[in-house]
């Protein structure tokens, strides 16, 4: 389980994380919603120990973030975007980095035809579009095959197409017992696989079950429609 008990954040005088409790799964999609600059890529930060928690704690299956720091990255695999990525390397070259670092057994072949990337496989990331990068990004989690995969904003950018082969690429990786949070500005694409929503609304999370509510209400009644008064 991915546990984060009493997790608290603010950069000096904003608060934007407020006693954030929850436990995730194995085999379990979390869909993590609210409007831009709420504190979504603020809480998956915290949540891999990018960003310090000003209280609380998270734990990896009794690994603790900070103090069994190996153990708990082991099992987790997070880049919030294709910023991150190394501009003078190739996809294929990404995918071989992750693959040795998380000693894993996915192979890299497998995981470059599965996202319809061979064509560009060996071509460098600096010269790749936004969604050939998103493509990249998705690669290396797939490679990683680490327990729990946190995403930030997967499927922004992405066409229909992409978005229709990067769903089912996230199915397949919960049928394979991954835990998986996914954070989105918008209901829909990310919530449609999730078995929970967790919103974020003034520092807290609201925690449903997917199945049990009318999501587009609750997103109005949460975050209203904004007018533009212009
Ligand atoms: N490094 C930072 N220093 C100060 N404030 C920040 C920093 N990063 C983000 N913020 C602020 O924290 C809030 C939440 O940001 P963020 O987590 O990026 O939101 P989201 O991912 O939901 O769009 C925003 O008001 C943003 O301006
Ligand atoms: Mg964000």
């Amino acid at each position: 389980m991915l546990v984060a008990h009493d997790l608290s954040f603010g950069f000096r005088h904003h608060q934007i994380l407020s006693g954030i409790d929850f436990a995730l799964a194995p085999g379990e999609v979390v869909g993590l919603v609210a409007p831009n600059g709420t504190g979504k890529s603020t809480l998956l930060r915290n949540l891999t120990g990018l960003l310090k928690p000003q209280n609380g704690s998270v734990t990896l299956d009794g690994a603790d973030a900070w103090r069994n720091r190996r153990a708990f990255l082991r099992q987790l695999f997070f880049l919030e975007d294709s910023q991150g990525l190394f501009p003078s390397l190739t996809a294929r070259e990404h995918l071989r980095f992750v693959a040795d670092a998380w000693g894993s057994q996915v192979t890299v072949d497998a995981v470059l035809t599965a996202l319809h990337m061979t064509a560009y496989a060996d071509k460098r990331v600096g010269q790749m579009s936004l969604g050939m990068r998103q493509h990249v990004l998705l690669g290396m989690y797939m490679v990683a095959d680490a327990k729990y995969l946190l995403f930030d904003e997967p499927l922004n950018g992405l066409d229909p197409t992409s978005i229709h082969l990067f769903t089912q690429i996230f199915s397949k990786l919960k049928e394979r017992g991954k835990g998986i949070i996914m954070s989105s500005h918008q209901l829909g694409n990310v919530t449609a696989m999730a078995d929970r929503v967790f919103f974020l609304k003034d520092t807290r999370l609201q925690v449903y079950e997917a199945a049990g509510i009318d999501l587009d209400a609750k997103y109005d009644e949460l975050y209203g429609v904004q007018e533009a008064d212009w």
